[in-house]
């Protein structure tokens, strides 16, 4: 149960606590759903702070809608709700691609099942960059494989934004690509597979990972100083 202004909602499970919102697991019309719930920040002013948390509610459910629309599986909207500050979607029932790695890492999943999540995450990302979407927060996590297809879902379009610049779908595969290094050594060349998928699947590779490399070294440079 949650207090928040005084009033009680009770969306379900609590399944994550996040800096910027809560996620429940709950049921929607019978069915299976998750809650996102973005909250207030209380250092704001409250009027600044509701008109920024609808803003970021609102362009969450649309960046979903147009990854959708160009290609890439997203969990079904359920419903937006501006005065709750929720979005319901359908509940996806499978592993994250982080759970998928790290079993990779302990017990070794088959190579071929991780050269298939490979290709569909730069397939997948191809296709929404050419689209001029950027997920914004490409980590494994924001990755589920549908149990009952094996495809890949993505999730939390909550850092989503429109641009066709190739600097920032740069930055976006590099978030990745640090995500991949840091927790999922053991995997070796997933990234490669990434790319060459990406390759295969984005127009505008060539611009985008000229750019890539660019990021990669001012990475590296910041490292070194830090
Ligand atoms: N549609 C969904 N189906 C199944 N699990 C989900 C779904 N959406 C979110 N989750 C689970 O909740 C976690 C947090 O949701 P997410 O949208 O990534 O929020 P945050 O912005 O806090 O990371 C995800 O990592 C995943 O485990
Ligand atoms: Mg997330």
């Amino acid at each position: 149960m949650e207090t928040i202004t005084g009033e009680k909602k009770d969306f379900g499970v609590l399944l994550k606590q996040g800096a910027e919102a809560r996620v429940f697991e709950s049921t929607f019309m019978g069915r299976r759903s998750i809650i996102k719930e973005r909250f207030s920040k209380k250092y704001r002013h409250p009027l600044l702070d509701s008109k920024l948390t609808l803003k970021r509610l609102n362009a969450e459910a649309r960046c979903m809608a147009k990854a959708r629309k160009l290609g890439v599986l997203t969990p079904c909207l359920y419903a937006v709700d501006p005065l709750l500050n929720t979005l319901t979607f359908e509940y996806v029932d499978g592993p994250s691609v982080k759970d998928v790695l790290l079993q990779f890492g302990s017990d070794g999943i088959v190579e071929d099942r991780m050269r298939d999540i490979a290709t569909q995450i730069g397939d997948k990302i191809g296709k929404m960059h050419d689209g001029g979407l950027i997920h914004g927060d490409l980590t494994t996590s924001n990755m589920i494989i549908r149990c009952e297809t094996n495809d890949l879902v993505l999730i939390d379009f909550g850092l989503s934004f429109t641009s066709t610049l190739p600097e920032d779908k740069a930055v976006d595969l590099y978030v990745l690509e640090r995500a991949l290094l840091s927790m999922h050594s053991s995997c070796g060349n997933v990234m490669d597979q990434i790319l060459s998928a990406y390759r295969k699947s984005s127009r505008q590779w060539c611009s985008t990972l000229n750019k890539l490399a660019q990021v990669r070294q001012r990475g590296r440079k910041r490292t070194m100083i830090g």
